[in-house]
C-alpha cells in the first residue's frame, strides 16, 4: 500500500503539529488537514506565521517550510476524505457532560461523525487511523460504522474497503515538535499487516524502527489511557507529599531529587506544582475509571479516581493558604497572577489549575490582575466566565468594595503591574517570571507583601532579601 495522500480530520493541538512534522519528513506525501472550524483553518493559513492558532516552539518554522507545498489546511472535509489513502481521526474527545456516563465517559459524538463522513465519502481502499485518545474498543464502533457503509454501497456502486488502526499520540504541549521528532515510541495497534506496514513506513522516515511498536488494537487504546494515568499519578503522588513537607519541615524538591535518583523510579514528572492541568490527564483518568466500573472493577476505579481527587484538593489547598496568609480576607485586595496557561510554552488553558484557583480567589472578593505571555484576555474571560473590569470601574470597584471579586488583564510585565498589590501568585513556570527584580517590586506593593510560588521557579533568597514574605509549594523549611 503506497501512501500518496493523507487526510487528517481535526486541526487542533494534535492534528496541526503532527501533520506538519509528517509533511516535513515526507515530502512525497500530500498532507491535507481539515477542520469544520473555519476560524481555526483561517488562522492556520495566516500570512503571519507568528499567529498560528497554536503556539508551539519550532512549529511556525515547519509550517513555513511546508504550507502550500505538501501541507494544506482547509474546511473541505468531504473532498479531502475522498482522495485520501489514509485518514487520521484527530478530533476532540472530551468528557461527556450529559446522559449515560456523564462526568466520566468520553463524548464520542465527534468521532462518530467523522466515521460516518469517512464511510460516506471515502473511495477505494482507505486506512482509518485513530489518532484521538479513545476508550478501549472504540475501534469496534468505527469498524461497525464503516462496515455498514461498505455493505450498502458495494452492492450498488464501486468497491470500498477499510482498515482501522490505533495510533495514539504521546506528544506533550509546549514540547510537541521535539516529542514528534524524537518520540520515545510510536504505537500502532491493528490486525492487517499491510496496513500496519503502510503506516509504519511513514514514521520510519525519521523514527528508528525499534521505536515503532506493534500491538493488538485494544492494547494500543488501553496503553494510551494508562500512560496518561501513570504520569498524572506521579504528579498527584508528589503533590500529596508536598503537603507533608510543608507540615514537617522537609523540602519537596530535596525529596524529589532523592527519590528520582532511584533508577526504578526515575526523575521525570516529580515536580510539585499547582496541580496538573491540560485537556487530557483528568479526562483520560475518568475514562479509565468509567471503564473499570463498567467491568465491575470498583476498587480499580476508586484507586484511579483518587488521583483526580487529590489534584482538586491540592488546587483548593493553594487558594486556601493564600487567603489564610492574607489575614483571612481578600475583600478588595489586588493580587497579581503570573501565568494562566496550564504549563509554560503553550497558549492552552484547558483544565489549567489557574482557572479554579483564580475563581476561588475572586469568590473571596479579590481583584486579580492576570498576566500570561501567550494567553489572550478573551480566553481568560471564557475560562473564568466573567468579563474583566473596565478601567473606569476599576477604581470605583476598589474604593467602594461591594463584595464581588473581579479581574483585569495585565498585558505587560512592567513594574507598574505590581502597584498596590498585596500578593503575587506564580501559577505557570514561564521563564520571564524568574528574572523579576523583587527589590523594585517590593517598593510598589502594600506591606506586608506576599509572594506565593506554586512552581518553585523563583530564587527564594532574592525574594526574602527584598523583605517580602515567601511561600513555595512543598517548602517546609
Ligand atoms: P482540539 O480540540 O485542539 O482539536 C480538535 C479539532 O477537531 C477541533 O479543531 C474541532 O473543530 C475538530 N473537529 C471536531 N469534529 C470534527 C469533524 N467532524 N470534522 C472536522 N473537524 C472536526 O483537540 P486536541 O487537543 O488536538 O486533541 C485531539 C485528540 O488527541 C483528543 O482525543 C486528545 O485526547 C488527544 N491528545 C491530545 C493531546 C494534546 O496534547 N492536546 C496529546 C495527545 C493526545
Ligand atoms: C500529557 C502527556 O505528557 C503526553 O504524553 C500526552 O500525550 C498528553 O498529556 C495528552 O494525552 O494530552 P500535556 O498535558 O500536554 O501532556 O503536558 P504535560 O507536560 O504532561 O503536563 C501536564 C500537567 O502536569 C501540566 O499542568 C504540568 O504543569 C503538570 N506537571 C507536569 C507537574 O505538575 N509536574 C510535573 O513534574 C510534570
Amino acid at each position: 500500500m503506497k501512501i500518496k495522500k493523507i487526510c487528517c480530520i481535526g486541526a487542533g493541538y494534535v492534528g496541526g503539529p503532527t501533520m506538519s512534522v509528517i509533511a516535513d519528513k515526507c515530502p512525497d506525501i500530500q498532507v491535507e488537514v481539515v477542520d469544520l472550524n473555519e476560524d481555526r483553518i483561517n488562522q492556520w493559513n495566516n500570512e503571519d506565521f507568528e499567529n498560528l492558532p497554536i503556539y508551539e516552539p519550532g512549529l511556525a518554522e515547519i509550517v513555513k517550510r511546508c504550507r502550500g507545498k505538501n501541507l494544506h489546511f482547509s474546511s473541505l472535509v468531504r473532498e479531502k476524505i475522498k482522495t485520501a489513502d489514509i485518514i487520521f481521526i484527530s478530533v476532540n474527545t472530551p468528557t461527556k457532560k450529559y446522559g449515560l456516563g456523564a462526568g466520566k465517559a468520553s463524548d464520542l459524538k465527534w468521532v462518530e461523525r467523522c466515521a460516518r463522513e469517512v464511510a460516506s465519502y471515502a473511495s477505494g481502499h482507505t486506512i482509518v487511523v485513530e489518532k484521538s485518545t479513545l476508550p478501549v474498543r472504540t475501534a469496534e464502533v468505527i469498524k461497525t460504522i464503516l462496515q455498514a457503509s461498505t455493505d450498502s454501497i458495494n452492492s450498488s456502486s464501486g468497491i470500498k474497503t477499510f482498515d482501522v488502526l490505533s495510533n495514539p499520540e504521546f506528544l506533550a504541549e509546549g514540547s510537541a515538535v521535539s516529542d514528534l521528532l524524537f518520540p520515545d515510541r510510536v504505537l500502532i495497534g491493528g490486525e492487517n499487516k499491510k496496513a500496519i506496514d503502510a503506516l509504519s513506513n511513514i514514521y520510519k522516515k525519521w523514527v528508528p524502527e525499534e521505536k515503532i511498536l506493534h500491538t493488538n488494537i485494544w492494547s494500543s487504546e488501553l496503553a494510551k489511557l494508562t500512560s496518561n494515568a501513570f504520569l498524572a499519578q506521579r504528579i498527584s503522588s508528589i503533590n500529596s507529599i508536598s503537603a507533608i513537607c510543608e507540615s514537617t519541615g522537609a523540602d519537596v524538591r530535596e525529596v524529589s531529587r532523592a527519590i528520582g535518583k532511584d533508577s526504578r523510579i526515575g526523575s521525570k514528572f516529580l515536580d510539585s506544582g499547582p496541580g496538573f492541568g491540560g485537556s487530557c490527564f483528568k479526562k483520560d483518568i475518568l475514562n479509565l475509571v468509567y471503564l473499570a466500573k463498567f467491568y465491575g472493577l470498583n476498587e480499580v476505579a476508586d484507586f484511579w479516581e483518587s488521583v483526580v481527587n487529590i489534584n482538586a484538593w491540592h488546587q483548593s489547598r493553594i487558594s486556601q493558604l493564600v487567603i489564610k496568609n492574607l489575614f483571612g480576607t481578600l475583600a478588595g485586595k489586588k493580587i497579581v497572577i503570573l501565568g494562566f496557561a496550564f504549563k509554560a510554552n503553550t497558549n492552552d488553558t484547558r483544565e489549567s489549575a489557574a482557572i479554579q484557583i483564580c475563581k476561588d480567589l475572586i469568590n473571596e472578593g479579590a481583584y486579580l490582575v492576570i498576566n500570561d505571555p501567550k494567553v489572550s484576555p478573551h480566553q481568560i474571560t471564557n475560562d473564568l466566565g466573567m468579563k474583566q473590569l473596565s478601567k473606569i470601574s476599576e477604581t470605583e470597584s476598589l474604593n467602594m468594595y461591594d463584595g464581588l471579586g473581579s479581574w483585569n488583564y495585565g498585558e505587560n510585565l512592567d513594574i507598574e503591574i505590581f502597584n498596590d498589590a498585596y500578593a503575587i501568585l506564580v501559577l505557570t513556570e514561564w521563564p520571564q517570571y524568574s528574572s523579576i527584580n523583587w527589590k523594585e517590586v517590593a517598593k510598589k506593593m502594600i506591606q506586608p507583601g506576599w509572594i506565593f510560588d506554586s512552581r518553585s521557579i523563583l530564587d527564594s533568597e532574592k525574594v526574602k532579601n527584598a523583605e517580602l514574605n515567601f511561600w513555595r509549594v512543598g517548602d517546609g523549611s
